[in-house]
């Protein structure tokens, strides 16, 4: 079965890749010839999801699968949430994006957070699924670590020894993510199906 993920982040193929079953082989958009901005005008995970997905099927005839992440911190009120991508502006850079939040959380003590992820799958048969997935954990004081994206240095998940998921492995990581609990939900009904 072909399948395409509607992303080119590679760190996002990455960590998916692996959780994958063998017998399906997932096309990235580059792979199939999409090179446009995808559309994610929503104000929520789950309505990014479907709208990357569902573009994806429309104008290239294929099942595809497409995943909106937040970051949803307590002090802030469950900022940025769905605009975590932007939250330091357009450009959409990390480090800015890791600066400012580090910089609304100084002198915080409620660090608490966590990170949710919508997958949703469009069939090629025209029906559309959802699963979610969702890891809890802090935000630490400083950046730590090299490994992983986006907000990985300054989140230390609650199940884990205290290092944030860039201090971690990509297994190790993907033992307990949001993401991997979420493509979990997409592999059982792939399976299902
Ligand atoms: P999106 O799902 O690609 O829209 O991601 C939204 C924002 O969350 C971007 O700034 C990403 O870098 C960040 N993000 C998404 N997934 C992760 C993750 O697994 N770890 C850290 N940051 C992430």
């Amino acid at each position: 079965m072909r399948l395409c993920f509607a992303s080119n982040n590679a760190h996002k193929l990455d960590e998916i890749r692996p959780l994958l079953p063998a017998s399906l082989e997932l096309l990235s958009l580059a792979d199939i010839g999409c090179h446009e901005e995808l559309p994610e005008t929503q104000d929520n995970l789950e309505g990014n999801a479907r709208q990357k997905a569902e573009y994806v099927r429309q104008h290239y005839g294929m099942a595809c699968f497409a995943d909106d992440t937040g970051l949803e911190v307590t002090a802030l009120g469950g900022a940025p949430g769905v605009y975590s991508a932007r939250y330091a502006g357009p450009q959409r850079l990390a480090e800015d994006n890791v600066a400012k939040l580090l910089q609304e959380l100084a002198g915080q003590p409620d660090r608490s957070a966590r990170f949710r992820t919508v997958v949703a799958l469009a069939g090629a048969d025209g029906t559309m699924h959802e699963f979610a997935g969702e890891v809890a954990g802090r935000i630490t004081e400083d950046q730590r670590g090299t490994g992983g994206f986006g907000y990985d240095p300054v989140f230390a998940p609650t199940e884990g020894d205290g290092r944030t998921f860039a201090e971690m492995s990509g297994t190790e990581k993907n033992r307990i993510s949001h993401r991997a609990r979420a493509v979990a939900g997409l592999v059982a009904f792939l399976n299902e199906a």
